[in-house]
């Protein structure tokens, strides 16, 4: 802390005070004033400012002498006798005010208790003591403090967060929340605040523990992370949640808060965003020991008519005891006479004066503190002889004092001339904070003039207050300034006629667009209320886009959908054609945003309005976008209707003349219906041709769903290494909307190959990185359980994939239940088929039957991705089953059955398996040359394509064959060729992976090892 005059510069905490109020100053101009100040005494020169603040960037140099006059205006200081900041002109400046160190953690000192003319609170202020004192022993304090406009709620948050930046270890930050448009940025305060940790003096360690901690949180401020680690960071929070955002950043503060203690203030939380309520609510809730205390303030009543969830919230932490609240009532009489009392030290007041005061702002702070202002100016009190005393009788005053705040702060306004009672009209349509460069524009008049005129207001403290200057990011730099108090700024909007507050709003959006580019969303949110509020709906709608995707890239996709509900109400407004095409636009990133929070039929809901809509409108391109989009939610939960979702879109595109367009289209949609609905082969030959003219097209644009579609593909002909090099490619590098189900999407199709190719071990370890990943990001591992469960089944673990899907069945999930549902009972029709072996038991065989017919029918089990490759399963079960019971009848049937679906796949795994069962009733029924000839056929497959799961089966089989024909050679290569596949698969996992052993002591496969065999497994193990 450093002392100057009547200011104390707070480097810890970024803040210039002057007695207990904090002087707003924008970053950088506080910058440029700690560096003065911590080289005070001496001439520092615009070269060494200029190196020391804007170290990277080319800077003008005018820009420093901008910063300085603001520096001067906020400290008062005097162009002609400086006593703050001395020119030394053509060589720099010079800080001259004497400026001492101050370090106090003695309550007891005396400069501990600054100057304050807060009066009546004492009780509030030793209750925020006492809790500050629980939060310093690791209890977490979180405080809500209530009370009307201007009833003081800041003042005294002020005068605390003060109070606690004197204890130099504690680091303090305080959040915003913004009427209007505030509202609609998730985590405005949160980020407001961290913001400043991030600019203060030990940012690094602050930095540090985001990186370490929440990744999700330093990824919102691109300036802190570099260039070579931004990838590394996409990819680390891949697929994250809300509840992880959350989750992370309770996390880093209590991490912090280990270090030093957090004091964090949230104003004026009845403007609060959803998200960041969560955060409170999480935050309140967390049991870890912390050294945090959380205060907000809020206005009961703006929280009843916004009906913000923060009373529910609040009501709840109550209820529980996990907060406190603090309800500031108004002044009585003896408090206002004390506020007189050190407002005019030496006075000769008559003491019906404080009764006067009372009377009139029924004890409210601000009105008190106005009316007292009020009569100063008009010359009621004045400083005369070394003591103030009031020039009327009282009873001449009284009649004078306007009845309400309201008529009080009105009555202020009207005595303002002409020209500054415009700026100000202007700045109060701009907001609570304003800058000369925004109004300018509005008013048509120069920036420099509107500068001098708002600086001649501040001096006169009138209104408004200076905060500085502030670097635009087009370049230009300009004078910021903000309402003394909000009243004063809705009292000065309220006067103005709608027309002009229209006019205004307009032309500032229209200012503000400049700023918006690409790495500049955040004012996209505030661009679109002035459009709004000036009754440019397109242009508002268009930015509520923009704003909606910053709410998706800080993964609040509920807030998200929230803007975009409110911009569809906005498209009704505009003109047809226009307001159809960004309404399909909306709907669409409502499906998106639907589809990321897993929320499926809601999402294929919004797609399909969208396209309904784009269709009405004739806008083909958004219709056949709409309709592809809905493939994705309707393929998890009704596959027939994305199939015909995406027919509709190619039928669209053949109108188009857009060949990339229709290769596109056509790729998709034979795709998805080879995956969702049947493989047939003509569809097969359509969604490789289509992909072979994208190819020739040279087409970069292909959206990364259709490829997976496509990749797919290719694994279920057997192309495994194209398969698995498009799936790698395909997971995605950036987190959006639709990321989380791309990278699901990529993952689930790279299992489906490697599990093809047996190497369930590398399957195995996706499925727990990936389950490890879904626990991080707080989101459901559904697909990783589904995937475990299918490689249980291959290892011949039938219980165990059993019981993997019957827990995924008794947990909620929003996910569709037909893969596990389906995976349990082949997985227990197997079981049966088992214990009918060793217990000779014929009624397992008929409940295994029973199981697979389950499986078969589409009425107990509606089709979900590649059910069909399920379906196939089952009849191949029930061959089994009934082979076993020796029905050789039924089993041939059924085997047949099976064999034709199989070829009419292009599945080398199915044909293999198809060939095998083949031969193996043709040695039931002992046709020795049908026998020989399927296994030929199955051994061809196993020997073109890498797919050792079918290979060990058609090889042991073969060995069986060849044995019953006393081929004992040729038997016993195929044993061994069986057995070098069994250990292709099972050295798939590492050494002493439960599953691997279990797979190689399971009963087939027991029984194909040799002695020799045993011998090099025991040797292995
Ligand atoms: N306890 C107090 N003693 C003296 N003056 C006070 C006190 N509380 C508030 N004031 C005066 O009232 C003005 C308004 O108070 P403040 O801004 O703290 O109100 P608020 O409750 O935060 O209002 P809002 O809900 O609008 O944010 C202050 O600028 C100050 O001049
Ligand atoms: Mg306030």
């Amino acid at each position: 802390m450093r002392l100057f005059r009547s200011f104390r510069l707070d480097s810890a905490n970024q803040c210039l005070w002057r007695g207990e109020h904090r002087v707003p100053l924008t970053p950088k101009a506080f910058d440029v004033l700690r560096y003065l100040v911590e080289h005070s005494g001496r001439l520092v020169t615009q070269d060494e400012l200029l190196e020391a603040l804007w170290p990277e960037t080319y800077v003008n140099p005018e820009l420093i002498k901008k910063y300085i006059l603001g520096i001067r205006k906020v400290l008062g200081d005097q162009h002609d006798k400086p006593v703050y900041i001395e020119t030394l002109p053509k060589r720099g400046y010079q800080f001259i005010a004497p400026v001492t160190d101050h370090v106090t953690e003695d309550p007891q000192d005396p400069s501990y208790d600054v100057i304050s003319n807060m009066v009546g609170r004492s009780g509030p202020v030793s209750e925020l003591q006492a809790a500050f004192k629980k939060a310093l022993r690791g209890q977490r304090q979180i405080i809500f403090v209530a009370g009307e406009p201007g009833i003081g709620k800041t003042t005294l948050v002020d005068s605390f967060h003060q109070r606690a930046s004197h204890e130099a270890k504690v680091r303090t930050a305080r959040g915003q929340c913004v009427e209007g448009f505030g509202g609609k940025e998730p985590y405005y305060p949160m980020l407001d605040a961290l913001g400043q940790l991030t600019r203060n003096p030990d940012s690094g360690a602050v930095v540090q523990t985001l990186a370490r901690r929440a990744p999700t949180w330093l990824i919102q401020f691109p300036s802190l992370v570099k260039p070579e680690q931004r990838e590394a960071l996409h990819r680390e929070i891949l697929g994250a949640t809300r509840e992880r955002m959350v989750r992370e950043i309770c996390e880093a503060l209590e991490s912090l808060s280990s270090e030093a203690p957090i004091l964090l203030v949230f104003e004026d939380l009845h403007w609060v965003d959803p998200s960041t309520l969560d955060l409170i609510s999480a935050l309140a809730r967390r049991r870890e020991e912390a050294k945090l205390m959380l205060v907000c303030t809020y206005r009961p009543v703006d929280m009843i008519l916004s009906n913000s969830p923060l009373k529910g919230l609040k009501q709840d932490l109550q209820l529980h005891n996990l907060c406190v609240e603090i309800a500031l009532e108004r002044l009585p009489e003896p408090a206002i006479a004390e506020y007189l009392a050190t407002e005019f030290p030496k006075a000769s007041l008559p003491p019906g004066l404080a009764n006067l005061i009372y009377r009139h702002s029924e004890g409210n702070p601000l009105f008190m503190a106005a009316i007292v202002q009020d009569m100063m100016k008009n010359g009621s009190i004045v400083h005369d002889d070394e003591e103030w005393r009031l020039t009327r009788p009282l009873e001449t005053i009284d009649p004078g004092v306007p009845q309400s705040l309201q008529q009080m702060l009105e009555v202020q306004f009207e005595r303002l001339n002409a020209p500054e009672q415009r700026v100000l009209e202007a700045g109060s349509v701009e907001g609570e904070h304003f800058s000369a460069w925004a109004i300018a524009n509005a008013l048509a008049e120069k920036i420099d003039h509107i500068e001098d005129l708002c600086d001649e207001l501040a001096a006169r403290q009138q209104v408004i207050k200076a905060i500085g200057i502030q670097e635009l990011p087009n370049g230009l730099v300009a004078a910021h300034y903000e309402f003394r108090h909000s009243l004063y700024r809705q009292a000065i909007y309220k006067r103005l006629s709608s027309g002009r507050r229209a006019r205004l709003h307009r032309a500032i959006a229209e200012r503000l667009k400049t700023l918006s580019g690409p790495g500049r969303r955040d004012v996209a949110s505030k661009i679109a209320f002035h459009f709004e509020s000036g009754h440019e709906y397109e242009q508002a709608a268009r930015y509520l886009l923009l704003a909606a995707e910053n709410a998706a890239g800080r993964l609040a996709y509920r807030d998200c959908i929230q803007v975009l509900q409110h911009a569809l109400k906005l498209t009704s407004k505009i003109e047809a054609y226009l307001g159809a095409e960004l309404e399909t636009q909306v709907l669409e990133f409502i499906g998106d945003a639907h589809y990321a929070l897993g929320a499926m039929a809601e999402s294929a809901a919004a797609y399909e309005a969208a396209a309904s809509r784009a269709g009405q409108a004739g806008l083909k391109g958004a219709q056949v976008s709409a309709l592809s989009s809905m493939v994705r939610p309707f393929g998890l939960i009704d596959p027939d209707r994305g199939i015909a979702a995406i027919g509709r879109a190619v039928e669209v595109t053949r109108s188009m003349q857009d060949p990339l367009l229709l290769a596109r289209m056509e790729m998709l949609a034979a795709g998805c219906r080879l995956l969702y609905d049947s493989w047939r082969e003509q569809d097969a030959v359509v969604c490789q041709s289509a992909h072979n003219q994208l190819k020739e097209l040279g087409d970069k644009g292909t959206p990364p769903f259709h490829k997976m579609i496509y990749a797919h593909v290719q694994a279920l002909q057997g192309n495994y290494i194209e398969a698995l090099e498009l799936f790698e490619r395909g997971i995605p590098t950036l987190n959006q909307a639709t990321s989380l189900m791309e990278h699901f999407f990529a993952l689930s199709g790279k299992t489906i190959a490697l599990l093809r190719m047996g190497r369930l071990g590398y399957v195995l370890q996706i499925v727990r990185d990936g389950r490890e990943m879904a626990e991080k990001n707080g989101n459901d591992p559904w697909l990783f359980n589904f995937r475990e469960a299918w490689l249980r089944m291959l290892t011949l673990d039938f219980e165990g994939s059993a019981r993997v899907c019957e827990a995924i069945l008794q947990t909620e999930t929003a996910y569709p239940v037909s893969q596990p549902q389906t995976i349990a009972r082949i997985a227990r029709g197997y079981t049966a088929i088992a214990k009918g072996f060793t217990e000779l038991d014929k009624g397992q065989n008929d409940r295994a039957i029973e199981l697979f017919n389950q499986v078969r029918d589409p009425q107990t089990t509606p089709k979900f991705f590649l059910h069909w490759n399920w379906r196939m399963t089952a009849q191949l079960g029930v061959s089994e089953a009934w082979l076993q019971s020796g029905n050789l009848e039924k089993a041939s049937f059924e085997a047949d059955g099976f064999l034709h679906a199989a070829l009419e796949t292009a599945d080398p795994h199915l044909q293999a398996l198809a060939w095998e069962m083949q031969t193996r009733i043709a040695i039931a029924n002992e046709d020795w040359g049908r026998a020989e000839d399927c296994v030929h056929k199955g051994l061809e497959i196993v020997d073109r394509f890498e797919v050792p799961v079918a290979g060990w089966q058609v090889h042991a089989t073969a060995w069986r064959l060849y044995q019953s024909r006393q081929q004992y050679a040729e038997a016993e290569s195929h044993r061994e060729r069986a057995q070098a596949d069994i250990f292709k698969i099972a050295d798939s996992f590492p050494k002493g992976e439960p599953l691997r052993e279990s797979f190689l002591s399971a009963a087939p496969i027991a029984r194909i090892f040799s002695p020799s065999a045993e011998r090099r497994r025991a040797a292995d193990g």
